[in-house]
């Protein structure tokens, strides 16, 4: 068996649980890199039970933490940690991890605040380290698809894509931190998925113009089991009512640097009918996506009235082939569509951006996303945020050295970022 990379799973509530599926994944596939040592928590119940499943699914029990200095004392050969606390103290718990010398994977957004994501960008390069943001959408054989038939030319020159996610109502979505500004509010902890998704296929942004809104005042306890069902354990204790204070809507039109427009809703607070979309249209077609992680096949729409949606659109992409071990999980390295449940498809893109975590520190080598793609993300998901306030576009340049950082300055003053 070739040597293990031994990481520690620090945050054990909900996405902790799923990370753990993808382990499982990596753990049950041809080329497992990395090895459960360790998980830690503040909360020790959560540790604990997280601890309990890792012995259940992958056959051994990690020992168990709350402090990230100690656990490196105590496991010696200790050289990465999966971050997946909530949002507000990614950049707190990835430096501590960095600081001692640990390699991380840090769950999306990267950080909080864009000041947030730099401050984590120069720990690691002082520190000589590895830090990768677990951005899974962009890692969904689909998606891979689409970036491969916009790259191959299929739909002409890309001029236009349509960004569009509305619904959630008064609902509190999946836990009540999502909805407070400063541990990063619906738009920024759902809506980076979609920032980081138009960057995967139009490129790099140049300015953005946009508003948000905070439309729900208070969001109701359903009791939901969030996504995958994994949050069925805590989401009764939360409280009945919560009065947010971060956005639930965002609304923007995007100045990409090759010339391309994208047009952005990224609704939490949609009452009626639910809407997702994402098509992208260019100057000899268009390409409606079917979503993420739901393997429903693309269409491809061409201008002789085609609509092509089965395995005939992979001639329209000869560069698609995904990675060896993506083949291996999905099923073949051009696969158009699959058909797994939502958790074991989670599982299977999770335990990619795990081999890939592997792979890079026993090569030396750099993640696809690296912490100045997951700050571009940040970047693109503030931008609305702080062309609202100026009332005028943002520009890239101005996002990512916290030129505009009106809104996000409270949240830097907050947690002594500034
Ligand atoms: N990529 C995805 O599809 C996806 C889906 C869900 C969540 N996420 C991300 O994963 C992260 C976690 O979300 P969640 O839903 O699991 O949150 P959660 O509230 O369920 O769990 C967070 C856990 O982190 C622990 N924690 C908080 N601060 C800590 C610290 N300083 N040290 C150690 N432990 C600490 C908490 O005690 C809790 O157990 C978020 O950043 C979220 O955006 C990503």
């Amino acid at each position: 068996m070739a040597e293990r990379v031994k990481y520690a799973a620090v945050g054990c509530g909900g996405m902790g649980r799923r990370h753990l599926r993808g382990m499982a994944k990596l753990y049950g596939s041809s080329r497992c890199n990395l090895e459960l040592a360790a998980v830690c928590d503040l909360n020790q119940d959560n540790a604990n039970y997280l601890a309990d499943e890792a012995e259940q699914l992958l056959g051994t029990r990690p020992r168990v933490f709350a402090d990230i200095e100690k656990m490196v004392r105590e496991i010696s050969d200790l050289q990465a940690a999966d971050v997946t606390t909530d949002t507000g103290s990614h950049h707190v718990v990835t430096i501590a991890c960095l600081e001692n010398g640990l390699n991380v994977m840090c769950e999306k957004p990267f950080a909080v605040t864009v000041r947030g994501c730099t401050k984590v960008i120069e720990t690691a390069r002082r520190q000589g380290r590895i830090v990768s943001v677990a951005e899974n959408f962009r890692r969904d054989p689909i998606n891979r698809l689409i970036r491969a038939l916009l790259d191959d030319g299929a739909i002409g020159t890309p001029r236009l894509m349509i960004e569009t996610s509305i619904g959630g109502g008064d609902r509190i979505i999946i836990t009540p931190w999502r909805h407070m500004k400063k541990t990063g509010a619906i738009t920024l902890d759902e809506g980076v998925h979609h920032a980081d998704i138009l960057r995967y296929y139009l490129g790099e942004f140049r300015s953005v113009f946009g508003e948000t809104r905070l439309h729900e005042k208070v969001r109701y306890n359903t009791r939901s089991a969030g996504p995958g069902g994994f949050y069925a354990r805590w989401s009764s204790d939360f409280p009945e009512t919560i009065e947010p204070d971060g956005e639930d809507a965002l609304y923007a039109q995007i100045s990409f640097a090759s010339g391309a427009i994208g047009h952005w809703i990224n609704d939490h607070a949609g009452h009626g009918k639910a809407t997702h979309g994402r098509t992208v249209y260019g100057s000899k077609g268009s390409i409606e996506s079917p979503g993420d992680r739901n393997g429903r096949p693309a269409k491809l729409y061409l201008d002789d009235g085609s609509v092509i949606d089965d395995g005939r659109i992979l001639e329209f992409a000869p560069s698609y082939h995904l990675s060896p071990l993506a083949a291996e999980l999905f099923g073949g390295e051009r696969i158009w569509t699959y058909q797994f449940e939502f958790n074991d498809t989670d599982s299977r893109i999770l335990a990619l951006e795990y081999y890939e975590l592997g792979e890079c520190i026993k090569n030396g080598t750099q993640p696809e996303m690296t912490g100045e793609q997951g700050r571009a993300d940040v970047a693109l998901n503030y931008a609305p945020f702080e062309s609202g306030r100026l009332g005028r576009p943002v520009t890239l340049e101005e996002l990512v050295t916290s030129q505009a950082d009106a809104y996000q300055r409270e949240i830097d003053e907050q947690l002594g970022l500034l």
